[in-house]
């Protein structure tokens, strides 16, 4: 099968000129101007920008997590994001205690499996960091599993003690990973939770007021300590606080492999949205919360300096109705998330190249190449090159999307965003070559998406 992309504006983190693309079998096989082939299909794209597929390295799928299963499984999930311009998404498989990593990515590919309609990877919860786990940690790694996550975070549920981190952090580095942290101090926030409940304090606002950003700070700055001793490279996720980038940005101004992502909702949205009235705050019920907005521009300005080095969602959706509901007499009971796979391309456009805060290929680099390379997926994925699948993104700098519940694909019933309006809009999707989105029709086979084996972590 033979596509030919004609005349777009073709992007990527470092180039920025007009040609044309051959695409034979899903991957992009020749560039150039004016190419003298012909195609099974051509794709007029002038005036149109070519991206390269957003991939977003921070979903949960049909994750069960507060009593509850995350309510987009891969299936909606992943049609939601190639609607919003992703084309790869990695999601977390859990291996929880008592259970095998083994046993987890099993689970985690089943629930894939048929269903994703993109290409999708796992990074692998560590929720115990007994030797047997720890020697596993490499099987993982065969199989293509090349990160991890842990948690100083939710005890009793994913939290292991710093001696467990540091011997976890040990192993990646020695087997060439990299471990994700969520870096929030667990167990003083479930003091503050205890005191605050206590105290008759129990509405969604309380969530944030007992999450303080000095505890995202501490935890982060211890983490990367532990990392530093156990000689390992490590990687923040969802970042949200001034003073957790304050840690981050030290430990990399002294040449540490100490990396961060952050996501649009602690760059567009504050703490005022937990004062919205009744109980809407609970659709912003998340961990790390939603900050005082004056981190936001400290957040923006870090991703145009590479102190941060990916945009992720941290998608993680539950209705309002029969599940955010389950902590409707106490915060500590809200399960723990918000959508975000289809909004992130666009809002990080409008944010950093409309409202210019940073260029189209930082925005790139940001959204796809960063990913890409920090997750041993580049150049498979993250750029527009010979060799290179083609998961293209034809996006219409001169459009605008209206966000709403009802109108995205996100299986949830309501939008973070809702009634926002970013400059810019997804025309048409393509993974390894296929149009999987095409305006407003979905044209991609459930299952399509192939799992993807990551390459072992390189210094970047
Ligand atoms: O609130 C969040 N972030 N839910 C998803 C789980 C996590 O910690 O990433
Ligand atoms: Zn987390
Ligand atoms: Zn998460």
């Amino acid at each position: 099968m033979k596509t030919l992309i004609k005349n777009g504006h073709i992007v990527t983190a470092v180039d920025d000129y007009h040609a044309d693309i051959l695409i034979v079998d899903g991957v992009v096989e020749m560039v150039g101007r004016n190419l003298p082939v012909t195609a099974d299909q051509e794709i007029d794209a002038d005036g149109i920008l070519v991206l390269p597929g957003g991939i977003d390295a921070h979903t949960h799928f049909d994750m069960p997590f507060g009593g509850t299963m995350s309510s987009d499984d891969f299936l909606t999930g992943t049609r939601a994001c190639a609607f919003g311009g992703t084309t790869t998404v990695v999601d977390f498989a859990i291996q929880s205690r008592g259970h095998t990593m083994q046993e987890a990515l099993e689970t985690w590919l089943e629930k894939a499996e048929g269903k994703a309609t993109i290409d999708y990877s796992f990074h692998m919860i560590v929720s115990e960091a007994s030797s047997e786990r720890l020697r596993e940690m490499q099987t993982m790694v065969d199989q293509g599993v090349t990160s991890f996550k842990m948690f100083t975070a939710y005890p009793g549920v994913f939290m292991v003690d710093d001696g467990g981190i540091f011997r976890a952090l040990q192993r990646s580095g020695e087997i060439g990973a990299l471990m994700a942290m969520h870096a929030e101090n667990g167990s003083v926030i479930d003091v503050l939770v205890e005191q605050a409940l206590a105290r008759g304090e129990t509405a969604p606002k309380y969530h944030a007021l007992t999450r303080p950003p000095e505890m995202e700070g501490e935890a982060t700055h211890r983490v990367i300590t532990i990392a530093d001793i156990a000689r390992a490279p490590i990687y923040i996720v969802h970042l949200s606080a001034s003073q957790a980038l304050d840690a981050v940005m030290a430990a990399r101004d002294q040449g540490h492999s100490v990396y961060a992502e952050t996501c649009p909702q602690y760059l567009f949205l504050s703490y005022d949205n937990y004062e919205e009235p009744g109980f809407a705050g609970a659709k912003y019920v998340m961990s790390p919360p939603l900050r005082p907005r004056e981190h936001q521009e400290r957040l923006w300005t870090a991703l145009k300096r590479n102190d941060l080095q990916v945009v992720s969602t941290d998608h993680c959706p539950f209705c309002m109705k029969d599940q955010k509901v389950l902590g409707q007499d106490n915060f500590a009971k809200i399960p723990n998330g918000a959508p975000g796979v289809e909004t992130r391309m666009s809002l990080i456009y409008d944010g950093a190249v409309s409202q210019n805060r940073f260029s189209l290929n930082r925005f790139v680099e940001v959204t796809s190449t960063g990913p890409a390379k920090m997750f041993g997926l580049f150049p498979k994925k993250g750029t527009i090159a010979v060799g290179s699948d083609a998961d293209l993104v034809l996006f219409d700098p001169q459009g605008s999307t209206t966000w709403t519940a009802k109108t995205a694909h996100m299986r949830v019933d309501y939008n973070p965003y809702e009634g926002r309006t970013t400059q810019g809009a997804v025309r048409m999707v393509l993974s390894r070559g296929e149009v999987i989105v095409d305006g407003q029709s979905f044209l991609g086979q459930n299952g399509r998406g192939e799992f993807q084996k990551r390459h072992r972590f390189q210094i970047q």
